[in-house]
């Protein structure tokens, strides 16, 4: 490292606070810091902000309507479509020849779709969706990769009014089979196979395999031909070719459904401390304003940029903010179908030089990679076009901040930190770029008109430095608005804790611990729940759990995440064989092959441990926490409250030696 190198590292890792770079203040969508005060005094009218970058087919009446709360609804009255929002009106604009979707496939071919080329295959889906017998409100399932289609099969289903259930492609065939039980749905887009690192990956006899478990008929089956000649596969009687079902219906236009602003338009699956996923509700009014004003006012979106998420569109980040978000203000999104290290470890510089990407948004386990990798990748390509950067899904610590800020925007573009969730449909708290001070490792203030706060156990506001839990007191446009049949289910996860039910005053509870400063910025620290964060991907450990129970010879298992340098967490397994088994590497790959079967790679177990023994407290239940420590190599707390803290040394004592 040369001297110079040497000293802006020294002050780049002593600098705490980082002010928006005047280049980007000067263009920035949203520059008066009094936009803080205004939406407080004026909420909740203040959401007409959001609600004005949408087109309404019918004029809202009611901007929330909290009559029955926490079952809030907004923009009542009010009627659109997310399709028309995101295609016909850019178009209508004058914006018909402007890039809509940008995509790279893994192997290095292209596609280029203008907002008029999106347009004519949303409409030719949406006719072929309606020929198969799809009606409004039907729930259509999307079991797909990162193609084209996918994106198209989005909005095709919004253009009927037809809700759809993304499942990402790298889930499990359970894991398909369980969702399309739950939404009772009937219709199915998959694809045949896709690339992986250069290799063809078969999805079609997953799919097969899942749909062997849906309990109810499904009527018809729409295959994408993604592979051609690499994957030879049979079609079943209700299984149709994408491309030959979707010719029949060539130059179709289908009229875009007027929807109510409280009409569902997607149901996206989430983990959570049971077993059962659930099914997070999501609108079309809320929903669309939401994920567009902050694609305005956080990732400083405009019509004429090339913006970049490196998210899968499987995942609720893909949903907003590759898709509805972007495309309601009418930019390019660019689209990736593949890993970032293939075929080098450039390839995403690569792809923001070669379009020119202006502002990127991925998450801190990339970041961590790319650190990982060496600053010799970003630095072989021109990065300059870039102008914002974002992180999301899982907390950023200070060093990869800064390394994010100096090897990837050279010092000159701002960084968003942005907490939120598949329940909060859009981004709540970070900073705004054009006007906050940011501090790395802190995601920032809440947004405007977000009451997020962060209380003790009892409710009360903790003092700056405290540590506490997230709440938020107010209701906001995107918030999910149940849980798909099941009402019961949503307030019991998110609202019996911190609401007052007799005083009819609802406080949300997203289960996150965090701290917060003297300038109200919030620190998140992570998941108070049985979730764990594995590469920015929300997993339950009930799920994993009950998994490694399914698999013949394993008596009881508890799951913990553990720390990893680039996951952030990792899935530990610590199981007890049932008598007559023994505790050995057959057994353990079982293990692994049921996690592997019943959710998917992502929940790959770093290690799995055989114990003759769990750690217990004496009303019996498992202490985590402990597990926890182990799984991370942390210092041992206190185990004087087990029934029996003995089996603690001898775990601890076994992971070292593995
Ligand atoms: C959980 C939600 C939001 C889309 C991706 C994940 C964690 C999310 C941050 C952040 C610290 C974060 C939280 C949250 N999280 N963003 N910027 N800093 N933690 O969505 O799967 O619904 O997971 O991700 O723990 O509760 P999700």
């Amino acid at each position: 490292m040369s001297q110079e190198d040497a000293n802006l590292e020294a002050r780049l890792e002593e600098q705490e606070a980082f002010d928006p770079p005047e280049s980007f203040v000067e263009q920035a969508n949203v520059t008066d810091p009094g936009i803080y005060e205004e939406f407080e005094e004026n909420w909740p009218d203040c959401w007409e902000r959001a609600a004005d970058l949408i087109s309404w087919d019918e004029e809202y009446d009611t901007v929330l309507e909290d009559g029955d709360a926490p079952f809030y609804e907004w923009f009542t009255g009010g009627e659109l479509n997310a399709s028309y929002n995101c295609l016909d009106r850019h178009v209508e604009d004058g914006r018909a020849d402007e890039a809509a979707i940008e995509w790279v496939g893994e192997l290095g071919e292209t596609r280029s779709y203008t907002y008029d080329e999106l347009l004519a295959e949303v409409n030719e889906f949406a006719a072929t969706l309606r020929g198969l017998g799809v009606e409004e409100d039907d729930v259509v399932t999307l079991y797909m990769p990162m193609i084209p289609e996918l994106p198209i099969a989005m909005l095709a289903c919004a253009r009927i009014g037809a809700p759809h259930s993304v499942v990402f492609a790298g889930f499990s065939a359970d894991a398909l089979a369980t969702r399309m039980n739950s939404a009772d749905s009937e219709y199915l887009v998959t694809c045949d196979g896709y690339y992986r690192r250069g290799d063809a990956l078969d999805h079609i006899s997953k799919t097969n395999e899942g749909l062997e478990g849906v309990e109810h008929e499904v009527s018809d089956v729409v295959v994408v031909d993604r592979l051609g000649d690499d994957l030879e596969h049979s079609l079943a009687d209700n299984q149709h070719d994408y491309d030959e079902l979707v010719a029949d219906y060539e130059g179709e236009t289908v009229e875009p459904v007027s929807r109510d602003a409280e009409d569902m338009l997607f149901l996206m699956y989430t983990s959570g401390t049971t077993g059962q996923p659930k099914g997070v509700k999501h609108t079309t009014g809320g929903y669309l304003a939401y994920t567009a004003w902050t694609s305005r006012a956080v990732l400083d979106i405009e019509a004429d940029d090339t913006y970049w998420c490196a998210a899968d569109i499987g995942w609720i980040t893909g949903h907003s903010y590759i898709v509805y978000g972007p495309l309601a203000l009418g930019t390019t999104s660019v689209m990736y179908e593949g890993t970032p290290d293939y075929p080098e470890k450039d390839r995403l510089w690569q792809i923001v030089e070669d379009y020119g990407v202006d502002i990127f948004y991925t998450a801190p386990t990339a970041i961590r990679a790319f650190m990982k990798w060496g600053k010799e990748y970003p630095e072989k390509h021109d990065l300059s076009s870039l102008r914002l950067l974002g992180t999301v899904g899982e907390p950023i610590n200070p060093r990869a901040w800064k390394w994010y800020y100096k090897h990837i925007g050279n010092e000159e573009c701002p960084i968003v930190d942005t907490w939120w969730q598949t329940e909060t449909g859009g981004m709540m708290i970070t900073t705004l770029p054009g006007i906050n001070t940011m501090k790395p490792g802190s995601a920032g203030p809440p947004l405007p008109g977000i009451d997020a706060r962060v209380v003790s156990a009892s409710g009360e506001e903790v003092d700056a430095g405290q540590a506490g839990y997230v709440t938020v007191d107010k209701p906001w446009p995107g918030m999910l608005r149940t849980l798909y049949n099941n009402d019961e289910r949503f307030i019991n996860e998110y609202w019996r804790e911190y609401s007052d039910e007799e005083t009819d005053e609802w406080v949300y509870f997203p289960e996150d611990g965090a701290k917060i400063d003297d300038d109200s910025y919030i620190t998140i620290l992570g998941r108070v729940d049985d979730v764990i964060n594995v590469s920015g991907h929300r997993l339950g450990t009930m799920e994993i759990e009950s998994a490694v129970v399914g698999v013949d010879g394993i008596a009881e298992a508890a799951v913990v995440g553990g720390d990893h340098e680039v996951k952030g967490e990792a899935v530990y397994v610590y199981a007890i064989p049932e008598d007559g088994y023994d505790a050995d590497a057959e057994l353990e790959e079982r293990a692994v092959e049921g996690v592997l079967d019943s959710i998917g790679p992502i929940a790959k177990p770093e290690d799995v441990v055989f114990t003759p023994e769990l750690p217990k407290t004496r009303s019996g239940k498992i202490m985590r926490r402990l597990l926890e420590d182990i799984a991370s190599g942390n210092e041992l707390g206190n185990t004087s409250t087990l029934r029996n803290p003995g089996v603690v040394d001898d775990i601890a004592a076994q992971v070292e030696e593995s």
